[in-house]
């Protein structure tokens, strides 16, 4: 069984997408073990506590420096004894050691086909307004095991989308969350708990 910690700062859809494929055994062999928030308002935390799901909330705001969050953070994330760190739109930097001990072991969630759109700045809304202003046809999302750098490590899997004609931001990112991030969060998280997936040379294979 893959004990799961979801990592969230907003709203949760993505959690609520994790939470439902498990509950209809869509996603197999795994339990959600925790949830946890830098942001004590975030509605992930009340998605996760309406399902009688642990959760709690960590802020850097709570810490005197960030050195004591890293610690303390790392402490509560360890406290889960997960076997596999889901970013589901989780926005506070990932303390180094943290991603050394749980390499291969991370995954994160970028809504746009990475390369495209993402790195340093490019989260949220900020990513369909760039692509809106680059006139792309296609966007989409993309899981990716989550190394030292941003949006950089070995991509898991891929959806494209289809732009539309008068799309706002508001409306190409409620898309892309429907047809992409909703459905490959889960099934990246299904495909690790079953042993489908490979990282060599820096590269993730799905197993068929
Ligand atoms: C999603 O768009 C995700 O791609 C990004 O942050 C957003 C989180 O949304 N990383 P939610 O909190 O899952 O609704």
């Amino acid at each position: 069984m893959l004990e799961v910690l979801v990592l969230v700062s907003g709203g949760g859809t993505n959690l609520q997408a994790i939470i439902d494929a498990v509950d209809s055994g869509v996603v197999t062999n795994t339990r959600i073990a925790g949830v946890i928030s830098n942001n004590k308002n975030a509605y992930a935390l009340e998605r996760a506590e309406k399902h009688g799901i642990a959760n709690l909330c960590v802020s850097p705001k709570d810490y005197s420096s960030r050195e004591e969050f890293n610690e303390k953070f790392m402490d509560a994330v360890d406290g889960f004894r997960p076997d596999l760190i889901v970013l589901a739109g989780f926005l506070v930097v990932i303390p180094p050691a943290m991603i050394e001990k749980y390499r291969e072991r991370m995954i994160n969630i970028h809504p746009s086909l990475i390369p495209a759109f993402c790195g340093k700045g490019f989260y949220g809304l900020k990513v369909h307004e760039a692509a809106l202003a680059r006139g792309v046809k296609v966007v989409g999302a993309t899981v990716h095991f989550v190394d030292e750098g941003t949006d950089t490590g070995p991509i898991i899997l891929q959806k494209a989308v289809e732009v539309e004609q008068g799309d706002t931001p508001e409306v190409l990112q409620k898309r892309v969350m429907e047809q992409a991030e909703w459905k490959i969060l889960p099934r990246a998280i299904d495909l690790i708990a079953n042993g489908k997936v490979e990282v060599r040379d820096g590269m993730a294979y799905v197993l068929s």
